[in-house]
């Protein structure tokens, strides 16, 4: 009888059970009372580490349920910031230029270069908002996964951006035949970013190149972009990927400083990793999953 409870017991895992005693008080019922006394003492304790199980689940549950509230009102937050910021801008801007316009003969020279530089600074932080609101954009954006060709996007992609730089000889070496799982439209603007990066810091050399293909690299398979232009400190690899963070000035290279922290974006919410090494006047590259 014993025998068989235990049995039971060690294949259902079934803890309730109980064995019956003799009630002779002899060993075996001894032992059925010992038996008896560990199965109520596992009971207890199962149930007790279900229970803080479950409180657990409930708390990280709670806990993401309100990351995500506090994600999308900080999100919204910003998206608003940045649509109501417009509206002042285009007020300076307009202004500016009405003065210029229907006022020039009352104004010098310097006067009219003052507003001049107003309206510069207004179109460049309307530019920045823009990118703001696209990096905000971008972050909201649902993502649709299928599997496509990624070497046809990247071709498509140094298409345009050979047209966009026709006065440059850049040499494009991209891998044929690599697939990806992703959102299409978001990986567009990832290789348009880091492409365009590449092209952008190699516009001092004279022999310029830019590669995409797909390698393994710090223990898993990453798509990578990466060129032999003016890199970067390494030591900075990681800031990068901040909004606003430039390494370079905007005098040498334009730009705002927003693409990489899209893209990190996008490729954090396609569930990947994407990291950066150069070395100054090196080249760059640029390594991603998803
Ligand atoms: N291929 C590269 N080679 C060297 N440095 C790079 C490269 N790509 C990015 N960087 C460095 O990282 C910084 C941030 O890049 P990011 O794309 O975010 O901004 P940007 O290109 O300067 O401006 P934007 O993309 O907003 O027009 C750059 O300013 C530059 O210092
Ligand atoms: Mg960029």
């Amino acid at each position: 009888h014993l025998a068989e409870i235990t049995r039971i017991v060690s294949r259902d895992k079934n803890y309730a059970m109980r064995a019956t005693p003799t009630g002779k008080g002899d060993e075996p019922d001894i032992l059925i009372g010992a038996f008896n006394e560990m199965l109520r003492q596992i009971q207890q304790r199962e149930g007790a580490l279900q229970q803080a199980h479950d409180e657990l689940e409930e708390r990280v549950e709670e806990r993401t349920a309100q990351l995500a509230a506090a994600n999308k009102e900080l999100e919204a937050f910003s998206y608003s910031v940045s649509h109501d910021l417009r509206a002042p801008l285009r007020g300076i801007d307009g202004f500016s230029l009405a003065l210029l316009e229907d006022y020039a003969e009352r104004l010098d020279d310097q006067g009219k270069e003052h507003l001049q530089r107003i309206r510069a600074a207004t179109q460049r932080m309307g530019m920045l908002i823009d990118d703001l609101l696209n990096l905000s954009r971008m972050t909201r954006a649902e993502i649709h996964k299928e599997r496509f060709n990624i070497s046809t996007l990247a071709h498509s992609v140094v298409e345009s951006l050979q047209e966009a730089h026709a006065k440059r000889r850049i040499e494009f070496r991209i891998e044929d035949g690599l697939e990806a799982n992703a959102d299409p439209r978001l990986l567009r603007v990832v290789l348009e970013n880091l492409l365009g990066n590449s092209c952008k810091f190699t516009s001092k050399r004279t022999s310029a190149r830019v590669e995409f293909g797909k390698m393994h690299r710090n223990g898993s398979t990453a798509y990578f972009v990466r060129d032999n232009g003016a890199g970067f400190d390494p030591a900075y690899a990681d800031r990068l990927f901040g909004a606003f963070q430039r390494l370079h000035g905007a005098t040498e290279f334009p730009g705002t400083g927003i693409g990489l922290a899209t893209v990190q974006r996008i490729i954090h919410r396609h569930g990947g990793q994407i990291w950066a090494e150069g070395e100054v006047e090196k080249g760059a590259a640029f390594y991603f999953t998803l």
